[in-house]
């Protein structure tokens, strides 16, 4: 077996899960977020350990990837974070999915299939608030349920927005966001629209914004241990892993890999590592990123190639073919080093780890 994988801990997803449940106390709803993959850690393992340790539902961004749980076996609620086809209105309602609804066609698509199977398709509203991306506008909710009041065989169970800026602190545009929320709630309320819950939070808002709790929260990214803020100790839950596969010595002036982007400068012991941008290690690391192996930062040099990164041993004693390195997720490097290395963020970073990878589960 090709020696690079992903270790997961689902102990540190477990310990992340319960720091999200002190913030929020028992009162509020948690929906562990597990879309693409769980950011790359596996949905099926980690939906399974989020609902037997403390989360309510599931939210996922695609029919597909709801019920690639379902086949799974995953019973309990799962959440429809995106859009959905009309045409998928049937699946949504066979296998009990919560679909965000912003448009009549959907919406009218949800209540012919829930009618036509004799049962009740819940749904959410989602609405913009600021994201501009998904969600009718606040201005345009009466003109909704003028339509949407009529429909058959479909219940508001929820309404939402999504918050575009609540990790950057020195922006008030969440504070905007939740204003506009608030009044879109009260307006509902006048319209006599009833409904069960109301949520907003994402994981920045949830340790910054105690007021958009409400609910239910929506945490995604702090779950696999990234996007702490201040003083609360979340855990990394993926090291991605590699073992050295060659070991040469070459002599100053040597270019390294496609293109001779890095030109040693020194005896260089040179350690070729069997992982790529074809496995989501990103290829703008090239010449920039540093990986752990023998407890000391090494750096990588040349160009990332797709199946391979080369990287500079001279400086590691002892150490031999075979020996294991972390591409990130131990102490000496972090996902968020490699992601400011690619000026990126550890989301792209954490969910571009490619189905090559084998993740394996500690
Ligand atoms: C609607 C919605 N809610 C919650 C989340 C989770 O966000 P985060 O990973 O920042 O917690 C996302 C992720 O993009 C989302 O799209």
């Amino acid at each position: 077996m090709r020696p690079t994988w992903a270790e997961i801990s689902l102990d540190s997803f477990k310990s992340n899960l319960g720091e999200v449940r002190k913030l929020v106390g028992e009162d509020v709803r948690i929906m562990a977020i597990v879309k693409a993959d769980a950011y790359g850690h596996g949905a099926v393992r980690v939906s399974e350990t989020a609902l037997g340790h403390g989360a309510d539902m599931l939210g996922v961004a695609t029919v597909s990837e709801a019920m690639e749980l379902r086949r799974a076996g995953i019973t309990g609620e799962i959440f429809l974070l995106g859009s959905i086809d009309p045409q998928e209105a049937g699946i949504v309602v066979e296998n009990a999915l919560t679909p965000a609804c912003y448009s009549l066609d959907v919406l009218e698509a949800l209540s012919e299939a829930a009618v036509k199977r004799g049962k009740t398709a819940r749904y959410h509203l989602k609405v913009d608030t600021g994201m501009t991306r998904l969600g009718v506008g606040v201005g345009d909710i009466e003109s909704f349920f003028a339509s949407a009041s009529a429909l058959p065989g479909v219940i508001l169970e929820g309404v939402f927005t999504h918050l575009a800026s609540s990790e950057i602190p020195q922006s008030d545009y969440t504070d905007y966001q939740l204003g506009v929320f608030r009044e879109g709630l009260f307006f509902l309320g006048e319209l006599g629209v009833k409904c069960r819950y109301a949520h907003s939070a994402n994981s920045a808002s949830i340790q910054r914004f105690p007021d958009s709790h409400m609910d239910i929260v929506r945490p995604g990214i702090m779950l696999y241990g990234s996007g702490g803020m201040g003083e609360i100790g979340l855990r990394p839950v993926m090291k991605l892993k590699t073992r050295i596969v060659q070991l040469r010595e070459v002599s100053p002036g040597t270019p390294v890999g496609y293109g001779g982007s890095f030109v040693t400068g020194r005896e260089t012991l040179v350690a070729t590592l069997p992982i790529g941008y074809a496995d989501g290690y990103p290829r703008a690391l090239s010449n920039r990123a540093k990986v752990s192996v023998g407890g000391r930062l090494a750096p990588l040099i040349g160009s990332v190639c797709m199946d391979f990164i080369m990287v500079d041993v001279t400086d590691v004693p002892g150490v031999c073919v075979g020996d294991e390195v972390v591409l990130f997720g131990d102490d000496l490097v972090s996902v968020e080093d490699v992601s400011s290395w690619a000026e990126t963020i550890s989301y792209e970073v954490l969910s571009r780890v490619s189905p090559r990878v084998p993740r394996r589960y500690v």
